[in-house]
């Protein structure tokens, strides 16, 4: 009933009540018939006013529930994606169902990449975000799988950076973490001769290299808490769209106190991108990411992995290592000739190629404080601070690869270790058992020591 109505039929009642006393009144004057029908009269009115305003205020919540119902489903689902738009707004990772991931990815049936920890499928969301869904398989133990999911969410949690691929969900049981897609893949694929034969420009290489440098810098320095990623690889830059670059996988990330100066963690990751005082036990610090930032940007250089075998005489196979090929062309000033060949054509400015050697040389230091910090790296690599000067030579410790299983040696990249190998199996750090137990699978040695 409309507020006016209302009114009117409570005006109108109020005047017949009246003219009802009055005649009351009229008829049997203050006598007892008088008061009894009165009281009736008002009991009556209580009621009614009271059966009114129950009536009015149980339509009232009816009506108000119906609204949060209006328009059904549309408004139900409008409201989860307005809430699932302002959690991606504020770069907060929300909780997926099993079943909503078996949705978004038609059943996992798309797998866009392997890697040591888990598959990768690709999927799109309700909004139609396109998204990366991660399997955490953790390589059969789930302690360790556990341990990987909660680093990588920890790790990525923390740190919001546009270099920095982006965390949009999880889901508990079965693990799975939901990131944005990645439509250029891995780094891998564009560095590397490969079937698909696409491949980086220079501008495009120093772009991506910039890319991941500001991201190590951000979560060595700036971010809220200080992150060491431990597995940079190719494998783990990821490409946009325009070929930028993002750092991606936290599976192995530690999180360290600001005034913590290195972290005690389990040496895993992929032989040839590990620091050797890591692999040495003397724990990890954000040093270990800038020796693995010099061996990728070598490779990135090359367009070749840093250990690769080459036929030789005789139908025998030959190990190059490249860190040590190209730190001897940049001594005898000839540079350009480690540089990947497919890069030739158009021209690249030769001052341009020997910066960036120079700093993978400086990133790649066997000694871990003579590797520059990377803020340091970004502004060698952006050439701020004049002409960057040449490394001082280093005796390059590397994992012997040659003691390893052939068949284990094959190409391919893969997403685990060098060459398709998987990677390195987990050894205690800490202690000097622990390089007892990386030799009996890949056999340090001194290949070029000088
Ligand atoms: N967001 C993504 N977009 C596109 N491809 C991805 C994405 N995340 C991972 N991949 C692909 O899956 C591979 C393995 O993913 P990664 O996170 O490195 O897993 P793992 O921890 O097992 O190494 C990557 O090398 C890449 O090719
Ligand atoms: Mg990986």
């Amino acid at each position: 009933m409309e507020g006016k109505t209302a009114k009117i039929l409570a005006g109108a009642a109020a005047v017949v009540l009246a003219a009802l006393e009055l005649t009351l009144f009229l008829c049997f004057r203050l006598s007892r018939p008088f008061y009894l029908s009165s009281a009736l009269i008002l009991s009556a009115v209580l009621a009614c006013t009271v059966a009114a305003l129950l009536c009015h205020h149980g339509r009232a919540s009816r009506m108000a529930r119906r609204l949060v119902m209006d328009g059904d489903e549309v408004s139900a689902s409008a409201r989860v994606v307005e809430y699932s738009f302002f959690r991606k707004v504020a770069g907060l990772p929300r909780r997926f169902s099993p079943e909503e991931l078996a949705t978004a990815t038609d059943g996992f049936q798309c797998v866009v990449g392997r890697g040591s920890s888990g598959t990768v499928f690709k999927g799109i969301l309700d909004d139609g975000t396109s998204v990366a869904v991660k399997r955490i398989d953790g390589g059969g133990s789930p302690a360790h799988s556990d341990k990987e999911f909660r680093s990588e969410v920890s790790a990525i949690g923390a740190a919001q950076h546009a270099c920095l691929v982006r965390l949009l969900g999880f889901c508990l049981s079965p693990r799975f973490l939901v990131y944005e897609f990645m439509e250029n893949g891995s780094l891998d694929t564009w560095i590397f001769p490969s079937g698909a034969g696409r491949m980086l420009t220079w501008q495009q290489r120093w772009q991506v290299a910039v890319d991941v440098a500001r991201a190590l810098a951000y979560l060595h320095g700036d971010c809220r808490a200080k992150v060491v990623h431990l597995d940079v690889k190719p494998e783990n830059i990821l490409l946009d769209g325009g070929h930028r670059g993002l750092l991606s996988d936290f599976g192995l990330a530690a999180m360290m106190g600001k005034e913590q100066s290195r972290v005690v963690t389990t040496v895993r990751g992929t032989a040839g991108y590990l620091a050797p005082e890591w692999l040495l036990g003397a724990g990890a610090t954000e040093k270990c990411d800038v020796y693995s930032f010099g061996m990728v940007l070598l490779e990135m250089l090359g367009g070749r992995r840093n250990l690769q075998a080459e036929a030789g005489i005789g139908g025998s196979r030959r190990w190059t290592y490249f860190p040590k090929i190209v730190a001897d062309k940049v001594r005898e000033g000839r540079v350009m000739e480690v540089l990947d060949r497919r890069l030739l054509a158009p021209a690249v400015e030769e001052a341009a190629v020997r910066r960036v050697a120079h700093v993978a040389l400086w990133c790649a230091q066997e000694k871990a404080s003579a590797r520059p910090a990377m803020a340091r790296v970004v502004e060698m690599l952006e050439g701020k601070g004049g002409e960057v000067e040449a490394p001082p030579p280093s005796d390059m410790i590397i994992v012997d690869m040659l003691a390893l299983d052939p068949a284990g040696a094959r190409g391919g990249g893969g997403g685990g270790g060098m060459f398709g190998m998987p990677a390195m199996p987990p050894v205690s750090a800490g202690t000097a058992s622990s390089v007892v137990s990386v030799s009996d699978s890949f056999a340090l040695s001194y290949l070029s020591g000088r």
